[in-house]
């Protein structure tokens, strides 16, 4: 059976001979191939508007590190970059936006719907470019940021430790924040929609700042949002997996709901609860903390721990979190083949 059926079939928790796997960011800075390319195309963002270059960065860990899927290389902040929110990546301090959205009218301002999804095209070139390139028994995972994780940048103009200013609004304005998290699920539909239409095998959405939100809010502020995306993709799409990557909601697990196939389980989530609580309803995705990758013998260990406790149950291998840019490539290497000798079943 090609592993790319695999994987797909795995994402929709049908029987499969073994467990795949993948890495978050496994495209990236620990990889000196990357670091070449990343070189010769200057900028990052015009690394994700390149859609030759975004390609070869995407096709490069399937050979280096031998993972079961490729995830295209582009970053979720070029949705609001499309919406008209000049993105810059500034050496050292991350991404910025220059005009971050504070009132009613700056939201106006900005482009939504079909003409900003479609403003993407670069995207969709790139994935109709891996799509030739990419051996057919490969799967190509897709993806976006949730409605909330990017309002954070929106709001706030760039990354934060505290959240303060979007949290302000949350209390303060959240008719503002609902109405820009709607512009933004309205993109984000047709993004992924296109995405698909263009070639993608497996979507994920990453909720990266899920544990900003007070746990009796998640749902209204992000979760809700994430799953109009998935109901909107899954009723078109229904062959097309779609995995949540929410992290660090422990709490939340308990009140998960909704169309999707894959629950993916960040590294300070236990396995063993995500286990109890959503074993039976979602495949789970995961979860080794990335920082043990600086540690063959700690990979092992943990590759046999959540071996252990998913046994067989429907379960994909990945980090917990994404991968950091002084990893050893070898060890990135070491924590593939160790997934796919245990997987073996
Ligand atoms: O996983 C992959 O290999 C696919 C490519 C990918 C990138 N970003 C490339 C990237 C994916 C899936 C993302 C998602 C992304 N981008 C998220 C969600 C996932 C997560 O990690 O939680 C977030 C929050 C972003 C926003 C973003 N992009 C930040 C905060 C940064 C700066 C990070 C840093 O450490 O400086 C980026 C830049 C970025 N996106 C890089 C890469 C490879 C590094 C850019 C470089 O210097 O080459």
């Amino acid at each position: 059976m090609p592993s790319r059926k695999i994987f797909v079939d795995a994402c929709l928790g049908k029987e499969t001979p073994y467990t795949p796997v993948w890495m978050m960011r496994q495209a990236g800075r620990y990889l000196p191939e990357y670091m070449a390319i990343r070189a010769e195309a200057g900028d990052f963002l015009n690394l994700c508007h390149n859609p030759k270059k975004a390609c070869e960065v995407t096709l490069q860990p399937i050979d280096i590190v031998g993972v079961d899927a490729a995830i295209l290389f582009s970053d979720i902040l070029v949705v609001p970059d499309e919406m008209g929110m000049d993105l810059s990546f500034v050496k050292g301090e991350g991404p910025k936006f220059s005009d971050p959205i504070k009132t009613e009218a700056d939201l106006d301002r900005l482009i939504g719907g079909d003409e900003a999804a479609s403003k993407l095209s670069y995207v969709f070139e790139t994935i109709k470019l891996i799509k030739k390139e990419l051996s057919e028994d490969i799967a190509l995972i897709g993806f976006t940021g949730s409605p909330w994780t990017l309002a954070t940048y929106m709001i706030e103009g760039e990354g934060t430790k505290t959240y303060n200013i979007c949290k302000k609004m949350i209390y303060t304005n959240p008719t503002l924040l609902h109405n820009i998290l709607a512009k933004v699920t309205e993109v984000v539909k047709l993004y992924m929609e296109k995405q698909i239409q263009s070639g993608i095998d497996v979507v994920q959405i990453f909720d990266s700042w899920a544990a900003a939100i007070e746990p009796s809010m998640y749902d209204e502020f992000s979760w809700k949002y994430m799953l109009e995306i998935a109901e909107y993709l899954k009723e078109k799409y229904p062959h097309i997996p779609i995995i949540i990557f929410p992290k660090g909601i422990p709490s939340f697990l308990d009140k998960v709901y909704g169309n999707f196939d894959v629950f993916g389980v960040d590294w300070s989530t236990p396995m063993e609860l995500a286990k109890e609580k959503l074993g039976d309803k979602y495949v789970l995705q995961g979860n080794m903390e990335p920082c043990r990758l600086y540690s063959k013998e700690m990979t092992t260990k943990s590759v046999q721990d959540i071996q252990e406790i998913m046994g067989t149950s429907r379960h994909i291998f990945n980090l917990g979190h994404g991968i950091l840019p002084d990893v050893p490539v070898e060890n990135a290497i070491h924590f593939v083949k160790e997934c796919q000798r245990v997987s073996k079943k």
